[in-house]
């Protein structure tokens, strides 16, 4: 399978899949310019931290974690395995948003980026009839044997017109970069009248110091990193602007730092989360550069709680908006 793509592809790949991206996040990129600067100054020698890296990958606690279940092809590739394994957590930590989207018998709800369908399962055991939206073929399939009615389906393409009373979304938004507001459209004409967006997704500052670090690694191989950079992760102000400049009511919208524990070290979390970043390079530079990433992040995330747990710096944007 890897063969079938020269690294020529994968680079090539890249830069058409970012190139879009900076009708939407010129203002972001100077923001994410900034936390890399704010990273840099307060970060004990990454670089030195980095050469007492030890080990491979496949040698350390992540050894099912290896690059073999992530395909390292051009841009994000979804292995449900590998999310169920590095990211189940998206999915317990969504109990409050859950509360706020607060589902009703007989609603007919639309979850957005359903990933392998976990959520969506969870809406329909209220009495709800859930639709799951997904752009990963992998991830739907995933869902589809949940039972789950998913779909294929990019999120700024959404076809709906005046089906759900209620769109329901967590962590995929910030996924959804090249046309924010052509997400924020769809979802308008998806819901009925009345009908509520409910939502989470990265906000201004989430994984900062994960982010820094990657372009810091990539600058240090000649790579631009926000060329690959696939997240947005918008401001309160700036979102709730967009929602109300599509017709939405926001009826409430909190931004909120939220550490996240990982179920291992970061290394599993860049190889299920970082991929574009990954391919922006030769496929025998990407462990290096994980392994690099990793401890260079090791003083910043790995020790901040007792136990040496790693603590990813997520922040949230979290929303209820109605159509009007
Ligand atoms: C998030 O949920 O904030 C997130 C997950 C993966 C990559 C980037 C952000």
């Amino acid at each position: 399978m890897d063969a079938a793509f020269t690294d020529a592809d994968v680079l090539d790949d890249a830069k058409r899949a970012a190139a879009p991206a900076t009708r939407a996040n010129d203002a972001e990129l100077k923001e994410v310019k900034k936390d890399v600067r704010a990273v840099n100054a307060g970060t004990t020698e990454p670089r030195a931290a980095a050469r007492h890296s030890v080990g491979t990958l496949a040698a350390e606690s992540h050894a099912s974690d290896s690059h073999e279940s992530v395909r390292p092809l051009a841009g994000q590739v979804w292995d449900a395995a590998a999310y169920a394994r590095n990211g189940r957590f998206v999915a317990e930590l969504a109990a409050p948003l859950l509360e706020w989207l607060a589902p009703q018998s007989g609603e007919r709800v639309l979850d957005l980026g359903c990933g392998d369908g976990v959520l969506s399962e969870q809406i329909a055991s209220a009495g709800c009839t859930v639709v799951g939206a997904d752009a990963s073929a992998e991830l739907v399939a995933a869902a589809c044997a949940r039972g789950v009615d998913a779909r294929l389906i990019d999120g700024q393409a959404l076809h709906f017109a005046n089906a759900f009373d209620a769109v329901f979304s967590n962590a995929a938004l910030h996924w959804m970069r090249r046309d924010p507001d052509a997400v924020i459209a769809g979802v308008h004409r998806a819901l009925k009248p009345g009908g509520r967006f409910v939502a989470e997704m990265g906000g201004a500052g989430n994984v900062a110091a994960i982010r820094a670090a990657l372009y810091n690694a990539l600058a240090l191989r000649g790579v631009d990193a926000a060329s690959v950079d696939p997240w947005y992760f918008p401001k309160a102000d700036e979102y709730q602007a967009r929602l109300e400049a599509a017709g939405f009511e926001v009826r409430r919208i909190e931004s909120f730092a939220r550490p996240t524990p990982l179920p291992g070290d970061v290394s599993g979390w860049l190889l299920t989360f970082a991929q574009s970043f990954l391919q922006s390079l030769p496929a025998a530079e990407r462990e290096p550069l994980v392994l690099e990433v990793r401890e260079a992040l090791r003083p910043i995330l790995g020790r901040r709680i007792v136990g040496a747990v790693w603590m990813a710096d997520y922040v949230r944007l979290r929303f209820v908006a109605v159509r009007t």
